[in-house]
């Protein structure tokens, strides 16, 4: 599974990125706004950080102007993903720019239904949002395990993202439920790499190694 971070903050992407084991990452308008740098300057700088799929959203809710705002987008950097809500003009804007070699993520998705949609108009990327559904009461792993079955059992070639991911446990539940990529805040990723029997163990490892060489000083 791809490990994306969702984030378009520098100073986290710089430090995600040196760790070497981060694939790509996702933006929404609401994370643009965040840092306070409009959209294009943010998204070509991200994609001087990250070497891999960045996903860059539109704004616009009219499938015309998405399908400008897409094509704008996708000449920033050759690895741009054009990142469309899932609403009936995202839709048909999908399917338009998809015709056109550009590659789309469809987000906002909360069915299974809705990314039947998404992989018929030729996406790229479907990206259903677990988080979020949870925070209303439904499971939100089935939808992950749901959307893979459909997608493998007519073959589809549409990715299943996981999205809207609140802590360690939901990526590991994300690879289980066969979700190709699952985008995460830092602070997820940074959780990812905690066990206290793996800070115990190397402090005692450190500790007898270090008595073991003072005695043969001595
Ligand atoms: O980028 C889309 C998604 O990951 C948002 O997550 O935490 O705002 O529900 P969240």
């Amino acid at each position: 599974m791809k490990i994306f971070l969702d984030s378009a903050n520098l100073q986290e992407l710089r430090k995600g990125a040196a760790w070497g084991i981060v694939d790509g990452v996702t933006t929404n308008p609401s994370l643009i706004a965040r840092e306070g740098v409009p959209m294009e300057e943010q998204i070509r700088k991200i994609c001087d950080i990250v070497d891999g799929d960045i996903s860059a959203e539109v704004v616009s809710t009219e499938s015309r102007e998405m399908i400008a705002d897409g094509r704008r987008l996708a000449t920033i950097h050759k690895n741009v993903v054009v990142k469309l809500p899932l609403i009936r003009d995202g839709i048909q804007a999908a399917k338009a720019l998809s015709s056109e070699g550009i590659r789309v993520n469809v987000t906002l998705c909360f069915s299974a239904a809705q990314a039947l949609l998404a992989a018929k108009a030729g996406a790229y990327i479907i990206s259903p949002f677990i988080g979020r559904i949870e925070d209303t009461g439904w499971p939100g792993m089935d939808l992950i395990e749901d959307i893979a079955a459909i997608y493998s059992k007519h073959g589809y070639r549409t990715q299943v993202l996981a999205a809207s991911i609140r802590g360690a446990l939901h990526v590991v539940e994300a690879a289980k439920a066969g979700a190709h990529i699952a985008t995460m805040p830092f602070k997820v990723l940074d959780q990812l790499f905690d066990h206290p029997l793996t800070e115990r163990g190397l402090n005692q490892f450190l500790s007898d190694y270090n008595k073991a060489f003072e005695l043969v000083k001595s």
